[in-house]
């Protein structure tokens, strides 16, 4: 791995290419890693018409990791103005406008790992490192588990951060409360313990806030099961939603379930966001499973009609 940034946890490793010669370093062990260089904050960048790309870095400048870059050149300029060098790109999936900026980062920052599906490695072919459901790796201070989650794309997966300082005991649960990974590192201050507080989930364009992705080239069976994968997350989890479609999937979702407080209450406040210029995004795994109809889906059938109505709701 590229300067020992992104460190595969052991036993967990799952690696597409030949296997390290050595055991694993702890480069990015946060009991090893400086205070700067731990991802304790995510950041939001709006792109193009309506998506999102997220940065994961610390409280000043250091390294960062950017999730799905629509594009390059404002992320570029977002990290450069803040002092920030770029370790790594995480990718959900390989929709263009996901992965369309890697290139020219990667001119800016040749160091920097590409994180992607190994099983999507024609379609996202400057990966350096693949990964698949189940994998864990340590990135700049935080456990990152990553979720195999098909639908949208046959290959999609999604990336869950635990709460900073915790690692979940298996993936999809919760676990026992797992190994503290803080144990040497300054506590975290007040100013910091906010934003950080909760696990976070970047979903790509699986789990939509109130809505979920378009079935390209799954099944509402597979849809289905990586959405209970989310539903399972501790309800305080952020959701980053790679795209700003919230106001609409709640307006379809008080159609079809217009008598529902919940929906209704959100999608007044979701409005009020919109017409201030605010991000609906980051969501709540809660929040979610109250007003999300596609998340709450008892079955692949009901979010298959689901998905139908939404597909040809005109507003
Ligand atoms: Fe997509």
């Amino acid at each position: 791995m590229r300067d020992g940034v992104l460190v595969v946890k052991g036993a967990e490793e799952t690696m597409t290419g030949p296997p390290a010669a050595t055991a694993p370093t702890t480069v990015g062990d946060p009991g090893r890693c400086a205070p700067e260089a731990q991802a304790r904050l995510v950041s939001l960048i709006p792109v193009l018409r309506d998506n999102y790309v997220f940065v994961l870095h610390g409280p000043g400048p250091g390294p960062a990791v950017v999730v799905d870059p629509a594009v390059a050149e404002p992320v570029i300029t977002w990290l450069e103005e803040r002092g920030l060098e770029l370790v790594a790109i995480l990718h959900t999936h390989h929709h263009s406008d996901h992965i369309g900026g890697t290139p020219e980062l990667l001119r800016r920052w040749p160091q920097a790992a590409v994180i992607a599906s190994g099983a999507d490695r024609e379609r996202i072919p400057l990966q350096t490192r693949g990964v698949a459901g189940g994998d864990r790796f340590t990135l700049l201070g935080r456990s990152v588990e990553v979720l195999a989650v098909p639908g949208h794309t046959r290959h999609h997966i999604a990336y869950y951060l635990p709460p900073w300082g915790l690692m979940r005991g298996a993936a999809g649960s919760e676990g026992p409360p797992g190994e503290p990974l803080d144990s040497v590192s300054p506590p975290i201050g007040p100013e910091l313990a906010g934003p950080t507080a909760a696990g976070e989930l970047f979903c790509g364009d699986t789990l939509f806030a109130g809505g979920c992705g378009r079935l390209f080239e799954g099944t509402p069976e597979q849809m289905h099961a990586s959405l209970r994968q989310f539903a399972a997350l501790p309800e305080d989890s952020r959701v980053w939603c790679a795209h700003e479609y919230t106001a609409t999937n709640l307006a379809w979702a008080a159609s079809v379930e217009p008598a529902d407080p919940a929906i209704g209450t959100r999608l007044e406040a979701v409005r009020g966001a919109r017409a201030a210029g605010q991000p609906t995004i980051p969501s709540r795994i809660g929040l979610e499973l109250r007003t999300n109809l596609f998340l709450r889906a008892a079955n692949p059938a009901a979010l298959a009609a689901l998905r139908s109505s939404r597909n040809d709701w005109t507003g």
